[in-house]
């Protein structure tokens, strides 16, 4: 049977969830109950997230916490993070704790030029383009003033509007490389309207063939560049053997340069702190994702966003990544978590804001490697997924108790746990 359907976003949301059903779901009932039990009793939220996106047929939930306790720069947060995953958040608390004895992280942001790029192809003389680009260049910033007026009066706009040759790269292929200062907004409809009415004049001449063939911001941003870190004597690392285990934390940093494997998963664990605040705050948590790990690509070998020296017994442990955040405009004031993880932040800047991403991605790397170089990381990440487990067994309160008390001091595998839990259940 088909299953392609014409006019789908013309039904109701009903309408929808019929179809879907008669379509695909095993147990009717039973699916368009759980579709129905994430709906949000609040019609006018439940609208707001209808509105969001196209098709939307319920909410799909992820856990909402916060970690506690960070110091950066002096200043005390609690950072909000939305994510799924069991042992994030607890490392995320347990890291800035730890740090929070030892002076707090420290942030800078480096620079926050983002970019946007006009790609076009040019048949014709390089040197007749120049001459065009440059008669023209102080119109494509005229074509934009209306566009740039209320950014330029907080001290943003377009900083620079240049022609690159890239037919090295690509036969016939330029580009006008722009780019920009958006102050607190992340800017992707500021800059992808910008870019569109510079190509709109930039096409617009009867004596070149110049033919545009897309406008559009770059994700990838290294000139958005922020760095946090954290330092201490060697000795107050690590309760015993500290020379050792600090050697070790060093020789898993060097491990993630040499060899791609690890630093993928090395820098998916700076991710899993980075993603969660960015979603949290109702940033855009792919674009992140792509620029940073195009950063940490950026010499022709993936490697470690992260690094960490010792000198003279001091230990130093960084990250330096390109955040484009935003803490106007988007999701940040439309969602009402978004709204308020910026409040629970203190309203920071998106300046701020790259500083305490930064600053909970570097935390979340050091709980990882600390944990592998020491202890390992199964214990810790199985002792909480241990209750998600048990849940997909049972809710029974009793069993529930049996079962964590049966694993408080055993290791924890999705078979052992349901091996113990069937011979429970036997007597
Ligand atoms: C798991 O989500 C993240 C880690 O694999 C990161 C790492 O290995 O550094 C623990």
């Amino acid at each position: 049977m088909s299953k392609k359907i014409n006019g789908f976003s013309k039904l109701t949301k009903g309408e929808k969830i019929n179809w879907l059903a008669n379509n695909f779901f095993s147990d009717k009932e039973q699916g368009i109950n759980a579709l129905k039990s994430y709906w949000n009793a609040n019609e006018k939220l439940q609208q707001l997230h209808d509105d969001f996106i196209e098709n939307t047929l319920s909410n799909f939930y992820i856990p909402y916490a916060v970690a506690p306790n960070f110091i950066i720069n002096g200043k005390d947060y609690v950072i909000p993070m939305a994510i799924e995953e069991s042992s994030v958040v607890a490392a995320a608390a347990l890291v800035a704790k730890f740090w929070s004895t030892r002076g707090g992280f420290k942030t800078t942001v480096i620079s926050t030029t983002k970019i946007g790029q006009v790609h076009f192809m040019f048949t014709g003389n390089e040197e007749e383009l120049k001459t065009y680009f440059n008669q023209i260049k102080s119109e494509l910033f005229e074509v934009t003033n209306n566009i740039t007026k209320n950014m330029r009066k907080r001290g943003g706009g377009i900083l620079d509007i240049e022609l690159r040759n890239k037919t090295t790269d690509l036969k016939d292929y330029y580009q006008l490389h722009v780019t920009f200062e958006t102050k607190d907004s992340m800017g992707a409809n500021f800059i992808n309207t910008c870019l569109e009415a510079i190509a709109n004049r930039f096409e617009n001449t009867n004596e070149l063939d110049i033919q545009i063939v897309m406008s559009i911001l770059s994700n990838y941003v290294p000139e958005c560049l922020v760095r946090a870190e954290v330092s201490c004597k060697v000795d107050e690392l690590y309760k015993s053997d500290a020379d050792l285990y600090a050697n070790k934390f060093i020789n898993a940093l060097n491990i993630a340069n040499a060899e791609p494997h690890r630093a993928v998963t090395h820098n998916k664990g700076i991710m899993n702190g980075i993603d969660a605040v960015v979603l949290a705050t109702g940033n855009d948590f792919r674009a992140v994702e792509a620029g940073v790990h195009a950063y940490a690509a950026r010499t022709g070998k993936y490697k470690s966003l992260s690094g960490a020296k010792i000198e003279d017994a001091i230990f130093s442990f960084w990250l330096e990544i390109p955040l484009a955040l935003g803490t106007v405009g988007g999701l940040t004031k439309l969602h009402p978590l978004a709204k308020l993880s910026l409040e629970i932040l203190q309203q920071p800047s998106a300046k701020e804001l790259m500083e305490i991403v930064a600053v909970v991605g570097l935390a979340q790397n050091f709980a990882a490697l600390r944990a592998l170089t020491t202890t390992g990381i199964q214990s810790g990440h199985m002792k909480m997924h241990l209750g998600n487990i048990i849940k997909q067994l049972t809710t029974d309160e009793k069993e529930v108790a049996y079962l964590l008390d049966h694993f408080k001091n055993r290791p924890v595998s999705h078979s052992d746990v349901t091996e113990v839990f069937k011979k429970m259940k036997l007597n």
